[in-house]
């Protein structure tokens, strides 16, 4: 019989005791420690269960900002929970798995975005969020897949846009604001630029009436193909409205929809897309994360502040947080006030 609260040695450990117990280790510490669970939508079901807030990249970076949580466990990978890292750099940031991180957002190095940034000293930056803290901060704002139109389109028309890293997301946006004049990393999601037409095809003919939407991180002829392009939190909300849906996009979120709505028939337009990555994270990993406080994530200061910068620049702009005003900030650090959500 192992001991309730006393932590295991390993990830191995707690994968050997019974989901339950796993689960209850994992409530049990997050109450002591005052910690939060943000899982995004292509987590394994069972975590996404244990998590306290679920969604995508945009709603996983405003909850992080405005927690009043001391320990935020990101199950995610890693550009997230770094973001999450520079907009709450008080409180403790972990990941289970270290080596969950985004090759979409390994594309491109702030070495090699300063190269490309001297040869276009006019263009603005735009960074996906699937970037790295210092890809970050050499970036003018962030978007992510749910604000990069609005984002670009606060850029004056006649200014170029460096578009980091991802040239599928990066397309989609230019064709939907009508500028020429992006100039786009040459990086892509592998999950996303692997489905195909065919795929799609096949996935129709036997949903006909099926929905079909796509995450846009996919190729243009799919973006093209499908009834609606939109972030995995968009998907979120579909499901909720329509009874058939092929999803172009990781398995997770369709493995969860099907939880969520088990009448309704919810396909994926690609068996094979699935983010091996994002999988690092179990539950075994969460509750050895919990209960030894670990992987936790650290960045240099200089870098952290100027890619906050960034990132806020674009939760002002998605009107989904605002800065307190100088009277709150001043109760917050007085501990009166406790840093809420600013949602708008
Ligand atoms: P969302 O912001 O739509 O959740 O996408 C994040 C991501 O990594 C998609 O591959
Ligand atoms: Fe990165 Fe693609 Fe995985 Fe999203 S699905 S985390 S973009 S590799």
């Amino acid at each position: 019989m192992i001991e309730r609260g006393v932590p295991l040695a390993t990830a191995l450990d707690y994968a050997s005791l019974n989901p339950g117990e796993v689960t209850e280790r994992i409530l049990l510490r997050k109450k002591e420690l005052n910690a939060v669970i943000l899982g995004h939508n292509y987590q394994r079901v069972e975590i996404q269960d244990v998590s306290d807030y679920l969604g995508d990249s945009l709603g996983l970076s405003q909850e992080a900002a405005a927690t009043d949580a001391d320990v935020i466990v990101f199950c995610g990978v890693h550009f997230m929970a770094e973001t999450a890292k520079i907009l709450s750099p008080g409180k403790t940031v972990l990941m289970p798995d270290l080596r969950a991180g985004c090759p979409m957002a390994d594309f491109v190095t702030g070495d090699a975005l300063r190269r490309l940034k001297a040869r276009h000293p006019d263009a603005a930056v735009v960074a996906y969020v699937n970037s790295t803290a210092e890809v970050k901060a050499e970036s003018d704002i962030c978007c992510t897949s749910s604000n990069a139109v609005k984002v670009v389109e606060s850029i004056p028309r006649d200014r170029p846009i460096i578009f980091v890293p991802d040239r599928n997301l990066a397309r989609y946006v230019e064709e939907r604001t009508g500028r020429d004049n992006i100039i786009a990393w040459d990086g892509y999601c592998y999950v996303h630029d692997d489905m195909v037409l065919e795929e799609l095809a096949t996935a129709r003919k036997a949903h006909p009436n099926a929905l079909v939407v796509v995450h846009p991180e996919a190729r243009r002829e799919l973006l093209d193909a499908a009834d609606v392009v939109t972030s995995t939190a968009g998907m979120v909300d579909l499901a909720e409205e329509h009874d058939s849906i092929i999803f172009g996009t990781e398995r997770g979120l369709v493995d969860r929809m099907r939880q969520q709505f088990p009448g309704k028939t919810f396909v994926p337009l690609s068996g094979a897309a699935i983010c091996g990555n994002m999988k690092l994270n179990t539950l075994a990993k969460l509750a050895w994360s919990l209960d030894h406080r670990a992987h936790e994530v650290t960045m240099d200061e200089e870098i952290r502040v100027r890619a906050h910068g960034a990132l806020q620049r674009m939760l002002e702009l998605s009107g989904g947080w605002q800065a307190p005003s100088e009277e709150e900030a001043a109760l917050e650090l007085a501990g009166v006030r406790s840093s809420g959500c600013g949602c708008g």
